[in-house]
Formats: structure tokens, C-alpha cells, sequence
């Protein structure tokens, strides 16, 4: 469950004394998006989180404690890899990790899996190689792991013997080999917007090669989206997928009914609604289907996909609930009200529509294996968080 309905939000606990409010939020963003991301269904105790789902001992409890210390002294950006990290440790899947520290003092080994990565200026700091970009703008060197990235810690590039600026070549270099898709829109009465599109965490590293003449009178302006970007990139996933399967000319795809629902609310209330019916509820159940897929499907490069589509909209529904309660307190509740009042009702209703529909769709057949096809035993949901607390 999520712990937005048990915890008032200016309570830190004593176990996290050492966090602010925001920090405090932060953190448990951070350890859901890890569990809702493996499949996990959690309840936390007082410094415990108690897990139940696939690959753990129902009930295992893990101490939150030690793991909050350790992200207090790292910066924001880098905590989901400490908690990826942490996590993976104590529930065995540490094999990648081993992996790396056994290479990690080879630099020839090591060389192909370094890249540039963008981040926000937090990540920034003499533990990690980094360069400062633009204001709150950081390019950090990092592994490409296998389901992971990780950043570079100075200690280990210390031992390379490699300078800053060969780092920073040979990182950039493989960041720009990964695929990218360049959309360019001619704008009326002239100008060129360029969308650069790609499935890689190190697309929006092309904005460190951007080819601008320093005598340009008015520079570029660059900018980075991560959400639609996200739901972008997984179709577009998909549709390679699809590629690898045989396409989708004989497929009829339709997507007529795809779309915001409609609506004559106020402004606010839209807001509210699509938070909660988009994120909260929709990108919960797709992300379990998208689980029932991944653990069904035994081909690797699919499995590796679905993955992928896993990690990132379980983000996402972590997002949705962080918004949902905050859009509740502060927008106008003159406009939000009656959407207030109704709000349980109708995400019980869309939840609800959305089960059966996937499970109207597992009806087995062909190609389980490569993720295309469920059975309505691969379907399961664990009990719905309940609506954040917004009074
Ligand atoms: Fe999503």
C-alpha cells in the first residue's frame, strides 16, 4: 500500500530525525518507486518496511534506517541509485554490482559501458566526475549497466589514470552512439524546432553536442521532458518490438478511443482529475500488466523492454500520487470540490474498468514467450494504495 493515507506531511519520524519534511518525502518517493518498480507490495512500520510479492519471503522486513543515513549524505540525484543499490543487495540481485566491482580497475574493461549523462546540479560534488553544464545543469560520467546506470565515483576514475577531458570524450562519444530519432518542424515566418527522440537515458546527453556557432546572434534554446518523453519512447519501443516479430502491417491498430477523457469541469478540477485517473489509476494497472508481461515473457531482448516499461511507469504512479494530494491542498477548492467528493467512486470505477479489459484480453495463445500473450493467471493486483489523504 502506499503510505500517503497513514502519515500526515509534517511528521518526520524519529528513525529519519536527521531529514526535513521535504528530504523525508523525498526519501520514500525514492524507496517506492524501487518497490513499485520490482513488484512489490509494502507496508511500512515504524523504521521497517515490510515486504510481500514475487521473489521475497512474504513479510521480509527491511530497516529503512541505515539506508536514510546513507542517502542523507548523498545528494538527491544520486539517491535512487543508492536505493536501487540497497535493495538489490539485500534481496540477492547484487550479481550486476559484483559484476562491475570485479571490472571496475580495468579501464579497458570498463571503457564501453561509460557515458555523459545529464542531471539536475545535485548531483554535482568531489565524490563523482562531473561537469558543470548550464545553471542547475550537471553532466555526470556514469556505467551503463545492463538494468541499471550508476555514476562514476572519483575514486574509481582516480585509479585510471585517465584525464577529466578523455573521460569526458570517451563518455560523450558512447552517450552519442545510442539511437536517436531527429524530428525538425519549420516554424511559420522561419526557425527550425528540432525534437531529438530516443529510447536511451542518454538521449538528452545531444544537448552537450549541439552544434551552435559562438558568433550565433541568439544561441538555442534546449530543453529536456522526461513524462510525455517517457510514454513517447515506449511506443515507439513497442513498435520495435513489433519490428522484431514480423511488424505491425498486418495489425490494425486502433486509437480512436486514446485520449484525455472529456470533461466541461473548471481548470482545476481537469487537473485533479487527470492526476488521479491518469496516473494514479491507469499507470497502476498498466504497470501491472506490463509486470505479468515481463515475468511471463523468457525471451531476453523482449524481457529486457518490458523492463524498461516497468521501471519507468512505476515512476510514474509514484509521481501521481505525490501530485494528486499536493493539487488537492493548494488548487482553489471552490473549483475542486464536487471532483473531491466523487474522486474515490470514479477511480474505483476506472480501476475496475481497466481489470477487467486486461483480463478480457488474457486469453492465452501464441507467442507467451516473446510478450504476446498473458493468461488471467499472470494477472495480479495487489490491493490498491489508498487515496491520498488530502483534508
Ligand atoms: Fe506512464
Amino acid at each position: 500500500m502506499g503510505w500517503f493515507g497513514r502519515r500526515s506531511h509534517s511528521e518526520v519520524p524519529s528513525w529519519a530525525s536527521f531529514f526535513d519534511d521535504e528530504r523525508f518525502r523525498a526519501f520514500l518517493t525514492v524507496v517506492e518507486a524501487e518497490l513499485v518498480s520490482r513488484g512489490l507490495t509494502y507496508e511500512l512500520g515504524d523504521g521497517v518496511v515490510a515486504l510481500h510479492g514475487p521473489g521475497v519471503k512474504d513479510g521480509l522486513t527491511l530497516g529503512l534506517q541505515n539506508l536514510a543515513q546513507l542517502c542523507n549524505h548523498e545528494p538527491l540525484a544520486a539517491w535512487s541509485d543508492v536505493v536501487s543499490g540497497h535493495f538489490a543487495g539485500m534481496l540477492g540481485r547484487d550479481a550486476e554490482e559484483a559484476e562491475l566491482a570485479r571490472r571496475v580497475h580495468d579501464f579497458e574493461a570498463v571503457r564501453p559501458s561509460l557515458r555523459v549523462r545529464l542531471y539536475g546540479e545535485e548531483v554535482a560534488g568531489p565524490e563523482r566526475v562531473t561537469w558543470p553544464v548550464a545553471d542547475g545543469l550537471t553532466a555526470a560520467l556514469v556505467f551503463d549497466l545492463p538494468t541499471a546506470v550508476r555514476t562514476v565515483s572519483a575514486e574509481d576514475a582516480g585509479r585510471w589514470g585517465r584525464s577529466r577531458e578523455e573521460l569526458y570524450a570517451i563518455g560523450l562519444a558512447n552517450a552519442l552512439k545510442e539511437p536517436v530519432e531527429v524530428e525538425e518542424v519549420q516554424l511559420e515566418g522561419g526557425g527550425v524546432v528540432q525534437a531529438l527522440m530516443g529510447p536511451s537515458f542518454f538521449t538528452s546527453a545531444r544537448a552537450l553536442s549541439l552544434d551552435v556557432p559562438d558568433d550565433h546572434p541568439y544561441g538555442a534554446l534546449v530543453a529536456v521532458q522526461r513524462l510525455l518523453g517517457d510514454e513517447l519512447r515506449h511506443v515507439r519501443l513497442c513498435a520495435e518490438v513489433s519490428g522484431w516479430l514480423g511488424g505491425l502491417d498486418d495489425l490494425d491498430v486502433d486509437l480512436s478511443d486514446v485520449g484525455p477523457p472529456p470533461g466541461g469541469e473548471p481548470p482545476a478540477a481537469r487537473a485533479l482529475l487527470l492526476v488521479a485517473r491518469e496516473l494514479v489509476v491507469a499507470e497502476a494497472e498498466s504497470l501491472a500488466a506490463l509486470r505479468a508481461f515481463r515475468d511471463a515473457a523468457t525471451e531476453p531482448a523482449v524481457r529486457a523492454a518490458l523492463q524498461l516499461l516497468v521501471a519507468d511507469e512505476a515512476l510514474h504512479v509514484v509521481v501521481g500520487r505525490r501530485l494528486l494530494p499536493l493539487l488537492a491542498r493548494t488548487l482553489p477548492r471552490s473549483q475542486t470540490g464536487p471532483t473531491l467528493a466523487r474522486l474515490d467512486d470514479l477511480m474505483e470505477a476506472d480501476r475496475r474498468e481497466l481489470r477487467a479489459a486486461y483480463l478480457a484480453a488474457a486469453r492465452g495463445g501464441p507467442g507467451r514467450a516473446l510478450g504476446a500473450s498473458l493468461e488471467p493467471r499472470d494477472l495480479r493486483w495487489s490491493r490498491p494504495a489508498p487515496r491520498p489523504r488530502v483534508a
